[in-house]
């Protein structure tokens, strides 16, 4: 007993083993399991940049002819309102990572910088701290302009 009790997971071992090395082969032959839909432009236009308005709009204060209007939401509606923005925005520097997406090492960085921002104003907004959504907000804010800066060639300076 005392002998042929390790022998059994050993066994166990060896046969899962085999099953692993079954399913690694087929993902390397299969194709992936995703399939992007929107080009770059797109994935701007229609995620990152809705995204990022609703937490820039609901951060900071502005003056206006009323006087000085705090952009924090008062509600919880719009809070949640700013947390799901916040995901959407954080998640879409995982799409951006998708191959096919990248454009290199700094581009990867950057893409991590967005989730990580987006993370902030994630957590900010569920604490409905609008000290830190600010401070999100501003991160993310130059995550966009460094990528900008680097990525977007046909990026006009007098705009
Ligand atoms: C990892 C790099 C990267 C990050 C991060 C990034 N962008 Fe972009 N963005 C680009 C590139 C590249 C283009 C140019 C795409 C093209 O060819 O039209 C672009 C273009 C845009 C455009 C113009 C789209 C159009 O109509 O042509 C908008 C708007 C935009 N980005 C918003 C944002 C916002 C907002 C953020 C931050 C929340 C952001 N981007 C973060 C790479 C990035």
């Amino acid at each position: 007993m005392r002998r042929s009790f390790p022998t059994i997971p050993l066994a166990m071992a060896f046969a899962a083993g085999i099953v692993l090395a079954g399913c690694a082969d087929r993902t390397t032959e299969a194709e992936q399991p995703y399939r992007a839909v929107a080009d770059i432009h797109q994935t701007m236009e229609f995620i990152l940049d809705p995204a990022a308005d609703v937490i820039w709009d609901s951060a900071g204060t502005i003056i206006t002819a009323q006087g000085r209007e705090e952009l924090a939401p008062t509600t919880d509606e719009g809070w949640a309102g700013v947390v799901r923005a916040a995901v959407t925005l954080s998640e879409a520097g995982n799409l951006l990572m998708l191959p096919g997406r990248t454009g290199g090492a700094d581009w990867i960085e950057y893409s991590q910088a967005l989730v990580d921002a987006g993370e902030l104003a994630m957590q900010a907004a569920q604490a409905k701290d609008s000290d830190a959504l600010f401070d999100a907000g501003g991160r993310i804010f130059q995550v966009c302009k460094a990528c900008h800066t680097q990525y977007w060639v046909e990026v006009d300076e007098s705009q």
